[in-house]
């Protein structure tokens, strides 16, 4: 973890360097094990869990053990990756100290480097000033913020109309000045993504916003095609879904010519026990 390939203090630079920053979902050993191998930056240990890992049809109901155990086992695949862990729906979001102890968990028993959190609401941002001066580098994460959803009226983009412009361009202006190191921006309108990422002197990282944003993230099972209805906006680098069904086809298959083999060879059944 003292050795990481990418660190808190390169979100500013690769902004200054115009270097778009890589970031991807990962939930598990093997997945955070490819992706660090790969070089991407930074992984994110989405609440997306709540969907793609536990097929459930929003975030709402991911806890901070779920994301703690996620995060521990990243950690184990990817020891060299700068690692950012969502907090959860009401785990920011009451008391301050709780946010602080919440978020230390993920830090402290995940191994997470940073944590993510959406903010929909200016009075969120105190809760992050606590977290920075608890040494702890938050992300923010605005425009369609999931764990909203009931307050959106479901999963809408938003930042379309010129009051939801003005509300998302004013906390994104909180935001920086709170201290944050970057700001996810998802499903606005690429025009108010590019305007805040010029307006802003920390990066900006998109999902559906558009490609002027400083950096991108996207879902693991979207864009390996796990997820057969992925969001509109994700390209699909792999069908893992029709490549892992004909592997299993192959399996199967391979076990039926084992037994009519031996069916035929029944000498050879001996070898088999
Ligand atoms: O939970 C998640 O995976 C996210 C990304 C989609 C940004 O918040």
């Amino acid at each position: 973890m003292n050795n990481l390939s990418f660190n808190i203090n390169d979100f500013a630079k690769f902004k200054q360097l115009k270097y778009k920053i890589s970031m991807l979902t990962a939930y598990d050993f093997f997945s955070a094990k490819i992706l660090e191998e790969a070089g991407i930056h930074t992984i994110l240990v989405g609440d997306s869990m709540g969907m793609v890992i536990q097929g459930k049809k929003d975030t709402i109901s991911v806890t901070l053990d779920d994301v703690v155990y996620h995060t521990k086992a990243v950690r184990n695949g990817a020891p060299n990756t700068f690692i950012v862990a969502d907090m959860p729906y009401l785990t920011y979001h009451t008391d301050i100290k709780d946010t602080v102890k919440n978020a230390g968990k993920l830090i402290v028993d995940g191994g997470a480097n940073a944590v993510k959190v959406e903010i929909n609401h200016t009075d969120a941002i105190k809760h992050i000033e606590a977290l920075i001066s608890a040494q702890i580098p938050v992300m923010g994460h605005i425009g369609l913020t999931p764990q909203s959803i009931n307050m959106f009226g479901g999963f809408k983009m938003q930042g379309k109309s010129q009051q939801q412009r003005n509300h998302i361009l004013n906390i994104a202006k909180q935001l920086e000045q709170s201290g944050i190191c970057c700001v996810v921006l998802e499903c606005i309108p690429h025009q108010l993504a590019k305007e805040i990422t010029q307006l802003l002197t920390i990066p900006t990282i998109g999902i559906g916003s558009g490609a002027s944003c400083d950096g991108q993230v996207l879902v693991f099972h979207d864009i390996f095609g796990f997820n057969q209805s992925p969001p509109k906006f994700v390209k699909k680098y792999m069908d893992a879904n029709a490549l892992i069904k004909n592997a299993v086809h192959q399996y199967i298959n391979d076990i039926q010519i084992n037994i009519s083999y031996l069916n035929e060879n029944p000498s050879e059944v001996r070898l088999c026990k």
